[in-house]
């Protein structure tokens, strides 16, 4: 990725916090869309002053169409989208809010369509892209108290593969990984660090996002990855 313009949404988060260095660590310019500002001080907290020089944070709202179009027309342009936003809310179906469920549809889906939207636009203009969403283990196989989530996140990977198909013959690819549960500072508070060693790590789910947005994946169109840890 070394030089590639990469749009990396959620790099201030759980996940992010593992992906963001390891994008860098390619040599990538990025560009972080933020909405919390003192998420940027955490995460400029685990890297270097030259490291910090190669990002471009921007205001922006994933929700929001008009929010993603302008993040985008003040980018040079997208070689790479990694979208990691999302966020996970469970509830039985019958105890479930509407208003819920519309969110971890906004959240997880609609802001993958729209970055996705917007990105490719960009990509089919000059002909080169890489995009890599996340899904979840929970978008494959669903699981009781996780609906809303599990029907999203098959959004997502559904969206992803449609991409893929839209995208043959042309050097854009599209690809989505599934992690399980992540070993992110908000589980271990959530659910204890009893089996936090059997959770996949950030860093090693970035490995994976890497070699999707690299040159080498040139012909891996359409993949929807496991990435489990021993869960
Ligand atoms: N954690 C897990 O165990 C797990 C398992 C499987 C899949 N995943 C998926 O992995 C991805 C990352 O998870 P995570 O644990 O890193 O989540 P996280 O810590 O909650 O981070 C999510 C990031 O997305 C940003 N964000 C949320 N809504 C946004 C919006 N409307 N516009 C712009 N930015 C927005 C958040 O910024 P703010 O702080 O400003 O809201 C935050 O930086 C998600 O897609 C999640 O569903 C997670």
């Amino acid at each position: 990725m070394k030089g590639k313009q990469v749009l990396l949404t959620g790099g201030t988060g759980g996940l992010g916090l593992g992906v963001t260095p390891a994008v860098l660590a390619q040599g990538a310019e990025v560009t972080i869309p933020y909405r919390t500002p003192k998420d940027i001080e955490k995460l400029k907290g685990i890297l270097s002053p030259a490291d910090i020089a190669r990002i471009h944070f921007i205001p922006a709202n994933l929700e929001d169409e008009a929010s993603v179009d302008k993040l985008i027309s003040r980018m040079i342009h997208v070689d790479v989208l990694i979208h990691l936003v999302g966020g996970f809310s469970m509830g039985k179906t019958h105890e479930y809010s509407f208003y819920d469920w519309k969110r971890e549809f906004e959240l997880n889906l609609n802001t993958t369509f729209l970055t996705c939207k917007y990105s490719l636009k960009n990509m089919l203009e000059h002909g080169y892209g890489r995009i890599v969403t996340v899904s979840s283990r929970a978008g494959a196989e669903p699981a009781g108290k996780m609906a809303a989530y599990s029907a999203a996140k098959a959004g997502v990977i559904a969206l992803t593969k449609a991409i893929a198909d839209e995208t043959k013959g042309t050097n854009i690819t599209a690809n989505t990984i599934l992690p399980s549960v992540i070993d992110t500072p908000a589980n271990r508070q959530a659910m204890g660090v009893e089996n936090a060693d059997k959770w996949v790590k950030p860093e090693s789910i970035a490995q994976v996002i890497c070699f999707l947005a690299s040159e080498a994946a040139k012909d891996v169109r359409g993949a929807a990855i496991p990435v489990y840890g021993s869960v």
